[in-house]
């Protein structure tokens, strides 16, 4: 049965950074979006849409809102959730002070349950519709995650994170392990709905050679799978990786020498990325995960957009939250978090190009911009209902923008999860089961 959203929209027709904004930016000021079993069948301007709909179509009309592709996080940790905002350090003490403890309670299924379920809704209150997660060691807790996932109908890719040394001994797979357990969870779960198995080294500082070998060789047998880890992303984290793999010309090669850089293996951070780096991730066809709010709270460093976008060979770079590093789940402050370390760099991340990295360019990140990231016939119906008027201040501020650019701007400068006002997730309204309220047994 078909059913339809309508009002403002937008989506992207190109890459906003190739082409000027004006021919990346499609904006219809009352649109309806048409949907049958999960999918868009139609989009258009509602006037001439809406004769064509069968009587006694379901229609769900927001005023004051805009309709959004449902947001793309590229790189999140769902275990780290117990620890956001853990005070005062960087990466590797960070690593080893706060979260190898949270990360070690994940072999119980119970705690993974209970935190994957605060963590997916967490997301869904935020309109974050597509993700790509880490889980821990622990087999059990990517099967907790992809459950609570199957259960909200979430597009998700996810994996068991490998790692055999530099961590605490519960925390430790090793080479063999961490490919048969990889293995099993792709038997139970990849191509499960909308779910999707992730290769997930953890970095490498904690993969022995044999491990991320082994992992290769993983990757080989699912030419098509997903591929997740860190580069680059602290100074010191760097000099480490020099000395624990000699004989690498640089951090890439550690894991282009096994095979991991190729289409659809999508790096956190690259901070810190040399220029001969970025062409090696570039011709191989793999990406990016800015990850601002991490960048800051823990001191790595300003990642440069346009450094990775606008040059002769660009590299796909996708937006993060990078939770628990990450301070926040919403896009909207990740866009203007990415705004701040633009300006840092010297330029302006338009309203456009940030709101492209959360959601096409996001879905080009991780390969499955066939099936989101825009508002198109064919595409999964996931939408975010951003709130023109969240706050008394939007409300104001709204009144004297003069184009669709500055109303997304003030919304990515100003807005976080008050301004999403519903997530569409394959076709349906979600309603917060109890989120957080319910964690706390109240
Ligand atoms: N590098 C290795 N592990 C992690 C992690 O959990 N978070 C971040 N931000 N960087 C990492
Ligand atoms: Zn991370």
């Amino acid at each position: 049965m078909k059913s339809a959203v309508r009002g403002a929209m937008i989506t992207f027709r190109a890459d906003p950074f190739i082409v000027p904004d004006e021919e990346s930016l499609t904006h219809l000021s009352d649109a309806l979006i048409v949907i049958e079993n999960g999918k868009i069948v139609a989009v258009g301007d509602a006037a001439e849409l809406l004769p064509s709909l069968p009587p006694g179509t379901d229609i769900t009309h927001y005023r004051d809102a805009l309709i959004v592709p449902g947001f793309i996080d590229c790189h999140a940790h769902y275990a780290q959730t117990p620890m956001i905002a853990a005070f005062g350090e960087q990466l590797l003490d960070w690593l080893n002070l706060y979260t190898f403890n949270t990360e070690q309670a994940f072999g119980d299924p119970a705690v993974a349950s209970e935190v994957a379920a605060i963590f997916l809704d967490e997301q869904l209150r935020h309109g974050v519709t597509t993700s790509a997660v880490f889980g821990t060691v622990h087999p059990e807790s990517v099967e907790a995650l992809f459950d609570q996932a199957r259960r909200r109908n979430v597009r998700m890719l996810a994996g068991k994170v490998c790692m055999d040394r530099n961590a605490p001994a519960s925390l430790l797979d090793s080479a063999q392990r961490a490919y048969d357990e990889s293995e099993a969870l792709i038997g139970r779960w990849h191509g499960v709905g909308r779910l999707e198995y992730a290769i997930t080294p953890r970095f490498a500082p904690t993969s022995s050679p044999q491990q991320l070998e082994a992992l290769g060789a993983l990757a080989a047998r699912y030419p098509d799978m997903p591929i997740q880890t860190h580069l680059a992303e602290n100074r010191d984290e760097m000099a480490w990786v020099a000395r624990l793999f000699p004989d690498a010309r640089d951090y890439t090669d550690v894991y282009a020498r096994h095979g991991l850089v190729r289409p659809r293996a999508i790096f956190g951070h690259g901070i810190h990325l040399t220029e001969p780096e970025l062409d090696r991730l570039a011709e191989n066809g793999a990406s990016l995960a800015h990850c601002p709010t991490s960048n800051f709270f823990l001191g790595s460093g300003c990642f440069d957009v346009r450094r990775t976008r606008q040059r002769s060979l660009p590299v796909l770079t996708g937006l993060a939250t990078d939770v628990g590093a990450g301070t926040s789940f919403s896009m909207l402050t990740t866009m203007n978090e990415a705004y701040k370390a633009a300006q840092f760099n010297g330029h302006a991340l338009s309203a456009v190009q940030a709101f492209y990295l959360a959601t096409r360019g996001g879905a080009r990140a991780l390969g499955v911009e066939d099936k989101v990231g825009s508002i198109a016939a064919g595409m999964d119906a996931d939408l975010a209902v951003l709130d023109m008027a969240a706050t008394p201040l939007i409300r104001y501020r709204m009144t004297r923008v003069r184009t669709i650019g500055e109303a997304m701007f003030v919304l990515m400068m100003l807005g976080d999860d008050r301004a999403v006002r519903d997530t569409w997730v394959a076709g349906c309204r979600w309603m917060p089961s109890g989120g957080l309220a319910g964690a706390f047994g109240d």
